[in-house]
């Protein structure tokens, strides 16, 4: 089969996704359904009817403090807040579909390897090995302060985050394949010398322990990153299938896959882990309509409510600066990659606070494409074949109108062109969206 292009709905269980101020929105059906599982049903069933590899929750497991040093813009616009366990939605996502993966966002800041292991391997192995974890390593201030722990600086909680994947291997790779007896004659379970004791004092971490859970269909769940500064990519390329990123436009998405394939070269690796970008795609009947869903989207956003975001993941505090700002100027302990991608949306490294303020309101910094069906399927089409990456997490502008315009609409114009499967080839998510 010619290489195919992989497509991953991207979501938060809160107020709104990646545009500020979503809720708002007349035609928006978040506010509605966030308390109940029929909004979470609906969307899973509209992803596989769209053949989508996953749905892809982000998660911000502590506030947007960062802004004035306050969180009233946070809880004022209700910029992710509050920001829901996406375990529990998810899960009943995979309950109401048979192919559909779940990537989660879980952090490694503050949380221990071995419950780590335990919550996304158990839904792993009910799933029929559907599960993706994206592992963050916290560069949310209000995160550590949420749960008393001092955040540690960008690069050491890469090595933090080093060592408690190692752990994780450990105990996914602790049960050999024939452990399992079964056997109801002699009334043995398994066999204890092939279930290894992971036994781990670490720099970090302390573990003892057998594996808590069984491999599942797909052994272990399939690894997400989306790091993009030096240090995280090192880490991208020693633990991930996939590397999820956002850059502003094509010949950054090409750049940024081209130095991705250059590091794996250099680092002795066969194959590069895959890329996914973020983007978001504003679609109407007509072109000039999707023109003007886009305006009264960016109109519905308070300056207060993009900015109060923008700090949160740069770890800056914009309220102190200019709004004509270099924002390459500036230099963070969270978000390196983000600033980076931000910094360069002009193409010449020049984009000013008010300039990344626009489109970390409209769609957390994720390109936008807004035209009528025919025009968002090619520019997709475009920005694959152009980049080289493996395919695009695709956030909506509304719920679920987008999600459903985009499935019914978008998807047959892909799937006519001849890049989009129109059926699962495998059952797991390592075998449908890994390869
Ligand atoms: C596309 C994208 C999605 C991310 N999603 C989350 C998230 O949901 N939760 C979180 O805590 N961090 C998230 N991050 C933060 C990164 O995982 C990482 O910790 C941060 O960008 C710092 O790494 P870097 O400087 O190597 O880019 C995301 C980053 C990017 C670029």
């Amino acid at each position: 089969m010619t290489k195919q292009m992989h497509l991953i709905g991207f979501y938060m269980h809160s107020p709104i996704n990646h545009t500020a101020l979503s809720w708002a929105d007349p035609a928006d059906e978040r506010l509605a359904g966030m308390a109940g599982f029929d909004h979470w049903k609906r969307l899973a069933r509209l992803l596989e009817k769209g053949c989508f590899d996953a749905a892809f929750f982000a998660d911000t497991p502590g506030g947007f403090d960062r802004y004035r040093e306050s969180i009233d813009d946070y809880v004022r616009y209700g910029v992710c807040w509050p920001c829901h366990d996406p375990l529990a939605v998810g899960s009943v996502m995979l309950a109401e579909t048979q192919n559909l993966g779940l990537a989660v966002t879980l952090s490694t800041a503050g949380s221990h390897p071995y419950g780590t292991v335990r919550r996304l391997s158990t839904l792993d192995y009910l799933s029929g090995g559907r599960v993706g974890w994206n592992i963050v390593s916290g560069h949310l201030r209000g995160e550590h302060r949420a749960l008393g722990l001092d955040q540690m600086d960008h690069d050491a909680r890469y090595d933090q985050a080093d060592e408690y994947m190692d752990i994780c291997y450990a105990l996914w790779n602790g049960i050999a394949p024939d452990a399992i007896l079964a056997d109801r004659e002699r009334g043995i379970y398994a066999d204890p010398a092939k279930v290894a004791v992971v036994d781990v004092e670490g720099e970090y971490y302390r573990c003892r322990a057998v594996p808590p859970v069984l491999p599942s269909a797909q052994g272990r769940p399939v690894l997400f990153q989306a790091g993009s500064s030096g240090r995280g990519q090192q880490f991208a390329l020693k633990h991930a299938d996939v590397i999820f990123a956002i850059q502003p436009g094509e010949a950054a998405m090409r750049g940024f896959v081209q130095k991705l394939d250059a590091t794996s070269q250099a680092a002795g690796k066969a194959e590069a882990p895959r890329v996914t970008f973020g983007i978001q795609c504003v679609i109407g009947g007509t072109e000039t309509e999707a023109k003007a869903q886009q305006k009264a989207m960016a109109e519905r956003i308070p300056l207060d409510a993009a900015l109060c975001r923008m700090s949160g993941t740069l770890g800056v505090d914009f309220s102190k600066l200019d709004p004509a700002h270099r924002l390459a100027d500036s230099t963070t302990q969270a978000s390196q990659g983000m600033l980076q991608a931000l910094a360069n949306m002009t193409g010449d490294g020049n984009a000013t606070v008010a300039d990344a303020a626009r489109v970390f309101g409209a769609s957390t910094g994720m390109p936008q494409i807004v035209g009528d069906p025919a025009q968002v399927a090619e520019r997709l089409i475009q920005l694959w074949r152009e980049s080289g990456c493996h395919g695009f997490n695709v956030t909506p502008a509304s719920n679920l109108g987008s999600v459903e315009s985009f499935v019914d609409e978008v998807v047959p114009l892909l799937q006519k062109a001849g890049v989009f499967r129109t059926e699962y080839a495998g059952k797991t998510m390592q075998q449908n969206l890994v390869g």
